[in-house]
C-alpha cells in the first residue's frame, strides 16, 4: 500500500535506515509536544474561563515545575545531540577501503570520472554492498550532490575538493539532483544513480576505453613536467611524492598538516601557499593550465603511488633529467636562503 502512497524515499543505502530512525524520533518528540501543547490550551482556556463573580487570581513562582521544565527538555534535546552527532560522523567519515570516484560538477552537469577510466556524464554506475567515496568538485559556482534514496547531500564548490560516500544495498535506478540554486537550469541538473551487481558492474567498469585514471594523471605528469623536479630517483627541486600521500609534511612556515585530495590540488593549484620546508618556492601555478579533469588525474596518480609496489613515472625520467641536470645541485639543496613568500 505505501508503494502506492509514498511518505518516504526509497532506502536503498545503509545509512538511509539510520536517518530516518533519528528523522522518525524528531517527528515523534514534536508531534507530542505540539499535542500536550494544543490539549493544554484548550484545558487552561476552559478551566480558568472569564465566569461572573469569580476574581482572577495571579500565580508567582515555582521552582520544582520550572526545574522540571527546564531539566526534561534539555535531556530531550542531548539525546537528540548525541543521536544526530553519531549518525552525523557516520555519514561523513568514508571508509579508508572505499571504491573512489571522480565527480566534477558545472552548470548544469553532472560529470563522473572512475579510477578504472570509465567516464559518465549525470549517471554513476555502482556496485551494490560496496563503499563507495566521491571526491568531488565544481568547475564554476556551488552545486549539490544529492540523492535521496541514500539519505545523502553534499555540497560541491569550486576551489576544493569535498566528500561524501555511500554503500548502496540494492540494485536500482535512483535519482540524483542539484540540491543548490546554481543558475537557470538549475532544476535540470539530474541524473541517475545505477546500482549494479557486482558481476554487471565489474563487466560495465573494465569496459572502459580509457586507461584507469592514474595511468592518465602518470602521462600527464610527464607531459606537463613534474616529473623533471618531483622525482624518486634522486634529489629534486620538488618533493618526492613516491608514498606521501596520507602522511604528515612539515611546511616551510612550520605547520605539519596531512597530505590528502585538498592539499595535493591546492599545491597544484597555488603551490606558493602551503611550500613543503626545504624547498624552494620556484613552482609555478597550473591554474588555468589544467582542467578539474586533469587535475582529479593528477591527484589519482599520486595516490596511486602511495600504495605499496607501485613506482613513480619510471617512464618519463630519461628525456626529464637532462633538462633538469643544470640546476638540480643549486636548487636542491635544503633549508638554504629560503624566500619566503
Ligand atoms: Cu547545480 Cu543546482
Amino acid at each position: 500500500m505505501l508503494n502506492n502512497f509514498p511518505l518516504w524515499p526509497e532506502s536503498a543505502s545503509t545509512i538511509a535506515h539510520r536517518v530516518d530512525a533519528l528523522y522518525i524520533f524528531l517527528l515523534i518528540v514534536a508531534g507530542m509536544m505540539a499535542l500536550l501543547i494544543c490539549a493544554l490550551v484548550i484545558y487552561f482556556a476552559a478551566r480558568f474561563r472569564s465566569r461572573p463573580g469569580v476574581r482572577a487570581e495571579q500565580i508567582e513562582g515555582s521552582n520544582a515545575l520550572e526545574i522540571t521544565w527546564s531539566v526534561i527538555p534539555f535531556l530531550v534535546f542531548m539525546v537528540i545531540f548525541a543521536w544526530g552527532a553519531v549518525v552525523y560522523f557516520q555519514e561523513r567519515t568514508p571508509p579508508t577501503d572505499a571504491t573512489e570516484v571522480y565527480v566534477v560538477a558545472k552548470q548544469w552537469m553532472w560529470k563522473v570520472e572512475h579510477a578504472e577510466g570509465q567516464r559518465e556524464i549525470n549517471e554513476l554506475h555502482v556496485p551494490v554492498g560496496r563503499d563507495v567515496k566521491l571526491i568531488m568538485t565544481s568547475q564554476d559556482v556551488i552545486h549539490s550532490f544529492f540523492v535521496p534514496a541514500f539519505r545523502i547531500k553534499q555540497d560541491v564548490l569550486p576551489g576544493r575538493y569535498t566528500v561524501e560516500w555511500f554503500h548502496a544495498t540494492k540494485p536500482g535506478t535512483y535519482h540524483l539532483f542539484c540540491a543548490e540554486y546554481c543558475g537557470t537550469q538549475h532544476s535540470g541538473m539530474v541524473g541517475s544513480i545505477v546500482v549494479l551487481e557486482p558481476a554487471q558492474y565489474e563487466a560495465w567498469v573494465n569496459g572502459s576505453p580509457n586507461g584507469p585514471l592514474s595511468a592518465t594523471g602518470e602521462k600527464m605528469f610527464a607531459e606537463l613536467g613534474c616529473s623533471s623536479c618531483h622525482r624518486s630517483d634522486m634529489p629534486g627541486r620538488g618533493p618526492n611524492l613516491q608514498g606521501v600521500f596520507g602522511k604528515p609534511v612539515e611546511l616551510a612556515d612550520g605547520r605539519t598538516l596531512t597530505v590528502d585530495e585538498n592539499y595535493l590540488r591546492e599545491s597544484i593549484l597555488d603551490p606558493g601557499s602551503k611550500r613543503v620546508r626545504g624547498f624552494q618556492p620556484i613552482m609555478p601555478t597550473f591554474q588555468g593550465l589544467v582542467t578539474e579533469e586533469q587535475v582529479n588525474a593528477l591527484v589519482a596518480y599520486i595516490k596511486s603511488i602511495s600504495t605499496a609496489g607501485t613506482r613513480i613515472g619510471a617512464n618519463a625520467m630519461p628525456s626529464a633529467v637532462s633538462a633538469s641536470e643544470g640546476s638540480v645541485s643549486s636548487a636542491a639543496q635544503p633549508n638554504g636562503n629560503q624566500v619566503q613568500q
